[in-house]
């Protein structure tokens, strides 16, 4: 028999609202979460029921004396939302460079900001900001880009930790392709800080437990192929390591891809050639794909960030997502700031629809129309296959880590009692779309990262 479970448990009643499939929500009236103390779901009940029968139906499982908290009907749980791509170094930047594209934009904006990260105080007090931020606006797992600075990279890893977060966390590569100001002095020495970078995760956190490691190629034009091996092979080295990677962003930059690394057919055939194209890899964009790419990726099982805010602003294109979905290709959305201007994955749910949309009516088809059922998806269990944690979280599961909000739409507009109250499937439903689209994220009174609350109401 499994140890009695230790410490104090807690039961979680009231509307929970999750991903069933990409093309259903499963929503649970007057459901109840059981979570250990240890963040683990325990049980998940879909009945109305009184605390006491609760305790007593799942003493077996060490809830006899658990605390418990019923949650007000304006109130539902919902899944931890998941940010698949987010460069922490340019958070100064958001909203800034709305007037460039991508390659003049990095050169004129991102390069100089990001080789200022050799400042560690300015490491230190940007990137706990974007955590807490982050948090707040209810990402609780985030695919982390950095800079060539392994002492600030170091420190991200120590922020994710301190606050509470999961995430993702490398060091950026970059040797070429790009303004002095931002270029590493050797292969040897983006490949050594790249490792260390590796290590220091993997010291401050051995089981992965919250904060998880990643080599980072910026992308084709900005890693020649010496330094495309050398990730590549610490891939190999190191079982369970992450790649955060950009890929066929625009035109251009699959021409300087190819331009840098000779003898290869599509941009993609370079990353797996170098063994950076795996089930563990996030490839940001991918808008401008052939044939070929989407071969790549089904059959390495890499997964994709979908950026919209950021293929908006700077006006990258319009990312095929239904294409990719019908593939079988694992999706999830990011915001890449400060491509991106908004860090709320809240947010990028409705850029996702707007794009979508856009794309129908370039098109002419209907079916690149995102549903509201598939955009909660992307947001949340997407966001959990791209990143290979769907064991995890990005939905309510037994076995799975307590990652959650609390959204309350009592401030919502358009939201009244009769809607809260109302007791069909469709008055729930109506609730979270409410939520997405008429509300923000404001209406996010808690958020739980591994059975604990890291940011919201009862939080400084
Ligand atoms: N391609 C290479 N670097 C970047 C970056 O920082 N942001 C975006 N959006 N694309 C990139
Ligand atoms: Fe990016």
């Amino acid at each position: 028999m499994a140890p009695e479970p230790t410490g104090q448990h807690h039961i979680y009643t009231g509307r929970i609202i999750h991903s069933k499939t990409p093309t259903e929500l499963q929503i649970l009236q007057h459901g109840s979460i059981g979570v250990l103390s240890d963040g683990t779901i325990a049980f998940l009940h879909d009945q109305a029921i009184s605390p006491d029968d609760l305790r007593t139906k799942y003493a077996n499982v060490g809830f006899s004396h658990a605390s418990i908290t019923i949650l007000p009907r304006p109130q539902f749980l919902f899944p931890g939302l998941i940010d698949t791509h987010l460069h922490a170094p340019q958070w100064p930047n958001l909203a800034l460079g709305m007037d460039s594209t991508l390659k003049d934009w990095i050169e004129t904006y991102t390069d100089p900001m990001e080789a200022s990260y050799h400042d560690t105080e300015k490491a230190k007090r940007v990137y706990r900001d974007v955590v807490k931020t982050t948090l707040r606006l209810g990402s609780t797992t985030v695919a982390y880009n950095t800079t060539m600075h392994v002492a600030a990279t170091n420190i991200l890893t120590d922020c994710v930790l301190r606050e509470g977060q999961r995430a993702i966390v490398g060091k950026m590569c970059v040797t070429t392709g790009s303004t002095n100001e931002n270029w590493e002095a050797s292969t040897r020495e983006s490949l050594k800080g790249s490792e260390e970078c590796v290590r220091y995760v993997r010291k401050m956190d051995p089981e992965g437990r919250l904060v998880r490691p990643c080599v980072q190629p910026r992308g084709g034009p900005y890693c020649p192929p010496d330094l495309m091996r050398g990730l590549g092979e610490q891939v190999g080295r190191w079982e369970g390591c992450h790649v955060e990677a950009h890929m066929c962003e625009t035109e251009a930059d699959i021409e300087r891809t190819l331009e840098l690394h000779k003898g290869f057919a599509c941009y993609s055939d370079m990353y797996r050639a170098h063994g950076l194209l795996a089930n563990r890899t996030i490839l940001a964009h991918c808008i401008h794909l052939q044939p070929k790419d989407i071969q790549n990726i089904v059959e390495t099982k890499a997964g994709i960030a979908h950026n919209p805010n950021s293929n908006t602003c700077l006006r990258d294109g319009i990312c095929h997502v239904r294409d990719l979905l019908d593939s079988g290709i694992k999706v999830g959305l990011g915001t890449d700031c400060s491509a991106g201007y908004m860090p709320s994955i809240h947010s990028a749910m409705r850029s996702a629809s707007d794009v979508s949309r856009h794309l129908a009516m370039r098109t002419g088809e209907e079916r690149y129309v995102l549903k509201f059922e598939e955009l909660v998806y992307l947001a949340t269990m997407g966001g959990a296959n791209v990143l290979d944690m769907e064991e995890e979280v990005g939905g309510f599961g037994v076995g799975k880590r307590f990652d959650a909000l609390v959204v309350d739409v009592r401030d919502v507009v358009g939201v009244d009692e009769s809607l809260w109250e109302g007791e069909a499937e469709g008055d729930a439903e109506a609730l979270v779309r409410k939520w997405v689209f008429c509300g923000d994220d404001g209406s996010i009174r808690k958020v739980f990262v591994d059975g604990k609350v890291v940011a919201g109401q009862d939080v400084a």
